[in-house]
């Protein structure tokens, strides 16, 4: 088999990375890689939007509180830095004005002939419906399909997560179909569709087609 020509050994193709920004109505939304003192405005978001965000995480230890307090931040953020480090994952933080507006990650990587990732965000409630996660997405998709190398990303979604859904739909993704009890979500398997999108079906870009679209500009 071909070696992957993008991929030397001990290296990260496209990580670190800052990509963006965008503007949106919210403002102006940018990826960048997590910091350790991230933790404050991490906690305080995660902790204020707790209705907003539990109902569509997996099912983890311990509570909400604790998961999401300022103390847990470092080893969280250790975690994704190691992740990102070893190239299994690119976890971005997203920023709407420079500000902590959420997370996007693109995970599970795996590379060689199949070069794919699935991806995966949330974004605070004080923006939603500001354009925020479209935004983000599409700056995570071109530089996947860009600076990393990658041809197929995958997103899993609940199908009664409208916001979501329509996000993916919003950055081009297709629904391919639907996983049957496929991930613990609040103390219950539940349903996913899955979305695929690979690179030939964003030619020109995700950005590129977000801003003919008249959703985002560039700055
Ligand atoms: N049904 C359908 N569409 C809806 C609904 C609804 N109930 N509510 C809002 N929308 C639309 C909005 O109108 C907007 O579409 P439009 O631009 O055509 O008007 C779209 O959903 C949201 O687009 P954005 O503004 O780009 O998204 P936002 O920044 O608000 O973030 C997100 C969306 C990330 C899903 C946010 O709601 C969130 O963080 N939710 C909680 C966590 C979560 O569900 N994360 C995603 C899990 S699935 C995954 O990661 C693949």
């Amino acid at each position: 088999m071909a070696a992957d020509p993008d991929v030397l050994p001990g290296r990260h193709p496209g990580w670190p990375a800052r990509p963006g920004p965008l503007r949106v109505r919210a403002g102006r939304v940018g990826l960048r890689p997590p910091r350790l003192r991230d933790a404050s405005a991490w906690s305080e978001l995660r902790l204020q939007d707790r209705e907003y965000l539990q109902r569509w995480e997996p099912t983890t230890f311990g509570d909400w509180h604790e998961r999401n307090a300022l103390l847990a931040w470092p080893a969280q953020w250790s975690a994704l830095r190691g992740l990102g480090r070893r190239g299994q994952a690119l976890p971005f933080v997203i920023t709407v004005d420079g500000r902590l507006a959420g997370q996007l990650t693109v995970g599970n990587i795996v590379r060689g002939a199949l070069r794919s990732a699935w991806i995966g965000y949330w974004v605070t409630a004080g923006l939603a419906g500001g354009g925020v996660a479209t935004a983000a997405v599409a700056l995570a998709v071109d530089h996947c399909f860009g600076p990393a190398g990658l041809h197929r990303l995958e997103a899993t979604v609940r199908p009664e997560n409208g916001p979501s859904l329509r996000v993916l739909e919003k950055s081009g993704f297709r629904r391919e179909g639907l996983f049957e009890r496929y991930l613990d979500v609040e103390g219950a398997w539940r349903d996913h569709f899955v979305y695929g999108l690979t690179a030939e079906d964003v030619p020109c870009g995700a950005v590129h087609a977000l801003v003919r679209a008249g959703r985002a500009e560039r700055v």
